[in-house]
């Protein structure tokens, strides 16, 4: 059932984001964030459109939306979680940002069949296909074959599989480590993924190898 797996995934991260003591306020620090957020904002400089709308899907603590937002003025920035303490978390960063680009957080569960989004040029997920069940892969990608404009384009960062096999010992163990949390979990296959998009319009572009045994894949309507 997608929705319980669901409520348990923002507090069920690789590293459980924290709220600091002492802080007045509800931002949640996930400490992978600030690892890979440069060389995500890397690709992304290359990928996004230069105006127009980006969803960010599974936003989390909101330190992703915090951090792009700024970096692409151009461009509105409406980060979506569809677990509250998360919202909560996404609207503390949001506010403490202070950019006029950042746009508070929309309640959005991808596999819902209507999105609180209608229309974007640009749909950013990290880290959410195989911390969910693979229903929520295909919401995504349905969801995104809907609202993205022709050209619009469908960013995703994570851990893949290529052809049937992990990339990196870390990545079997993370994959062992998730399907024991919740068998609907798991690394997912690139070209699964790939598939699931090609069905909604979207056609794989390019992949970007990122570190940590990581990927990026770009999807093109
Ligand atoms: C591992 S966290 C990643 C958070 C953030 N994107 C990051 O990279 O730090 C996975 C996120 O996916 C969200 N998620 C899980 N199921 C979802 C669903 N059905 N629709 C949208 N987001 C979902 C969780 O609530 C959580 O915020």
């Amino acid at each position: 059932m997608p929705g319980l797996a669901r409520l348990r995934t923002f507090k069920d991260m690789k590293e459980t984001p924290n709220r600091a003591a002492n802080r007045p306020d509800n931002r949640q620090f996930a400490p992978a964030t600030g690892r890979n957020r440069d060389a995500i904002a890397a690709v992304l400089q290359r990928v996004l459109p230069k105006t127009g709308l980006v969803v960010e899907i599974g936003a989390g603590s909101g330190e992703h939306a915090a951090y792009f937002a700024p970096r692409f003025p151009g461009l509105a920035w409406q980060p979506t979680e569809p677990d509250a303490d998360g919202r909560a978390s996404i609207k503390a960063w949001a506010e403490a940002a202070n950019v006029p680009n950042l746009r508070p957080p929309l309640d959005l569960d991808v596999t819902r069949a209507v999105w609180p989004v209608t229309e974007a040029g640009a749909v950013f997920c990290a880290n959410m296909i195989h911390i969910a069940p693979w229903a929520c892969c295909l919401g995504l990608m349905a969801g995104a074959g809907r609202i993205l404009n022709e050209g619009g384009v469908l960013v995703l960062y994570g851990p893949f599989k290529r052809d049937g096999e992990h990339t990196a010992p870390s990545n079997a163990d993370f994959d062992a480590g998730l399907k024991s949390r919740d068998p609907a979990w798991g690394v997912r296959d690139l070209s699964e993924v790939t598939e699931a998009a090609l069905d909604n319009g979207l056609a794989l572009e390019q992949t970007v190898d990122m570190p940590a045994n990581n990927l990026m894949a770009i999807f093109r309507r």
